[in-house]
């Protein structure tokens, strides 16, 4: 048990004994040293359901509490705090125990889980564009989490591969071919689809045969699904293309698109009339929750459509299907759906349905994990200077060209190829960064000056603290086989602070995990990387004798492995030399 879940225990039960009821104690990590190293705020919530003095009930609590094990003292503080100040072999044990094991001693919390992260899934008929960023880095980095943790993560990438839009697609690609021009290679995607736009928009005559086309891959025509297949497999080239780049976990065998679950559709709408829960209005079938929830804004039902009236299926039985499917066929025990906060109703109501019909058992946790969309530096939706959508292929080489330039101006001498390669890892992590830092409830601006500065938190500053720890070893020519067995010797103030740090990685994964907050690591990591920075100006470690420099090369080498898998878990990689 990580040292917080520890002391959350022990006072928790404390408290509860103290006023003969259940109480979280509530155990924080202190803001400030001065206030010890946690601090537990449970005991005012306690004493004002039970209309106690605060600082008395604490003063009792203390007396319950036996931490002779792990704290050096135990304090109660301004209206009823407790102020915990942890022994400094308890941490030296901590460091220790980390370094001496490939996982930093972080459990398998997550082991019998099944998690599925429905994350990425762009709409196959056009090019990825900015607005696929955030769901692909916000969902790869909590499935590496997850997956870390020993949860069986299952990925999926609901791609939009199905809708009417290719019957557009479709039916100019048949003109095309008629006229002899396209040779079936979409070299631009988003032009191929531009135009076929155009067309549907301009001719009356072309938008019929759209639409008739819709209807023939619907009903199987042999033509027009080998068509439909020859534009998903274009399409989806360009996304690994994209998930190459990005250096995202995302394979082949993670799609599962919008078009697998066809067959199963009229299925899902008998299941829900077998549950009682269909209504038809005006020719559709239709769920209407008796929820407050959803109501629209005059106070209106607003009800989920299974089915319109032509007999055509939505967005929403797709979802259902497949929130079916995660649960009975692939096990999921919890859901993550990684989109834009733009769909939290219609996954509030999904979820609603999916529970009301039986889909879902009460053991299966479904989250929505929203996130706000991507501005320019002005605070103005991110597009081209023409208006258009930014692809995201350009945005990603834009960043790893300007990576290139803060490379070079800071290490002219590294040989070209081990430039581009930093150039690379730079590039892409400051823009994994700069988005998984941000509390990815709001929506954020994206500067590449911002992402790129070495000073603050960014995927550059964590790059190179990462790159100055790993230097220390150079010059130490230290191999760690030498440090095994050596102790750790927590003398100083900053030594203890940097261990203090190290000792709460996996509490920090466990919150990231539970949370689905990958902002919650960043900050982490920036403040390790403060600490270690404190620790290295007051603390000589290559110049040390002998016992205090292995100590100090032990928390070196913690450190650099904690800011590698922390990286590693955001999907970012580190540089041994920068
Ligand atoms: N294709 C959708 C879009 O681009 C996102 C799909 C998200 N996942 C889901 N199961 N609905 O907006």
């Amino acid at each position: 048990m990580n040292i917080r879940a520890q002391l959350e225990s022990r006072l928790s039960q404390a408290l509860s004994a103290a006023i003969a009821e259940e109480a979280p104690a509530i155990v924080q990590p202190s803001a400030n040293p001065k206030f010890g190293d946690y601090q537990a705020n449970g005991v005012m919530a306690a004493a004002r359901r039970m209309k106690r003095n605060p600082r008395e009930l604490a003063e009792q609590v203390l007396e319950k509490l036996d931490l002779s094990d792990l704290a050096e003292s135990v304090e109660v503080a301004g209206p009823g705090f407790i102020n915990i100040t942890l022994s400094a072999g308890v941490l030296a044990d901590a460091v220790m125990r980390a370094d001496a094991e490939a996982r930093l001693d972080v459990p398998a919390l997550g082991a019998g889980r099944t998690v599925v992260v429905d994350y990425s899934s762009p709409n196959l008929a056009k090019e990825m564009h900015v607005g696929h960023l955030r769901s692909t880095i916000i969902g790869d980095s909590l499935a590496r989490v997850l997956a870390f943790l020993g949860c069986n993560v299952i990925r999926q990438n609901h791609v939009g591969d199905w809708g009417t839009q290719f019957g557009m697609l479709i039916a100019f690609f048949e003109e095309q071919r008629e006229r002899g021009i396209g040779d079936l290679s979409i070299a631009d995607m988003e032009a191929f689809y531009r135009q076929a736009k155009k067309r549907f928009d301009e001719d009356e005559a072309f938008a019929e045969r759209a639409r008739r086309t819709v209807v023939r891959l619907q009903g199987g025509d042999p033509k027009v699904n080998a068509d439909w297949r020859e534009i998903l497999h274009q399409s989806l080239a360009h996304c690994r293309q994209v998930y190459d780049l990005l250096g995202v976990s995302l394979t082949d065998a993670d799609i599962r698109g919008e078009s697998a679950y066809n067959d199963v559709l009229p299925d899902v709408v008998a299941a829900l009339d077998a549950a009682g829960l269909l209504t038809e209005s005006q020719g559709a079938q239709c769920v209407f929750l008796d929820d407050d929830a959803f109501r629209g804004s005059e106070g209106e039902p607003v009800p989920v459509i299974v089915r319109k009236s032509d007999g055509g299926y939505l967005y929403a039985t797709t979802d259902l299907a497949a929130l079916r499917y995660r649960c009975r066929t692939l096990g999921a025990t919890r859901i993550l759906y990684a989109t834009d906060a733009r769909q939290a109703f219609h996954f509030a109501q999904i979820f609603a349905v999916a529970r009301a019909a039986g889909f879902a058992g009460p053991e299966v946790s479904l989250e929505h994990v929203p996130f706000g969309v991507m501005l320019n530096e002005a605070g103005r939706p991110f597009k081209t200077r023409e208006g258009g959508t930014i692809k995201l292929a350009d945005l990603l080489n834009e960043a790893v060209q300007r990576a290139a330039a803060v490379v070079a101006e800071k290490n002219p001498d590294l040989p070209a190829d081990q430039a581009a390669r930093v150039a690379r890892a730079v590039g892409i992590g400051a823009v994994k960064y700069a988005d998984l830092s941000m509390d990815r409830t709001s929506d954020y601006k994206f500067s590449f000056d911002r992402m790129l500065s070495l000073q603050g938190n960014t995927a550059p500053y964590m790059q190179y603290a990462y790159a100055r720890v790993q230097s220390i070893f150079r010059k130490g020519a230290e191999t760690l086989g030498d440090l095994a067995g050596r102790a750790v010797i927590l003398g100083e103030t900053a030594e203890k602070e940097l261990a203090k740090r190290l000792s709460r990685f996996e509490e920090v994964l466990a919150a990231v995990a539970s949370e689905s907050r990958p902002n919650i690591l960043t900050g982490y990591l920036y403040d390790l990387a403060g600490a270690f920075s404190g620790f290295y100006e007051t603390c000589p470690v290559l110049k040390a004798d002998d016992a205090t420099r292995a100590s100090r090369l032990r928390l070196c080498d913690v450190t650099a492995r904690t800011i590698r898998q922390g990286l590693e878990l955001l999907g970012i990689e580190v540089i041994e030399q920068m």
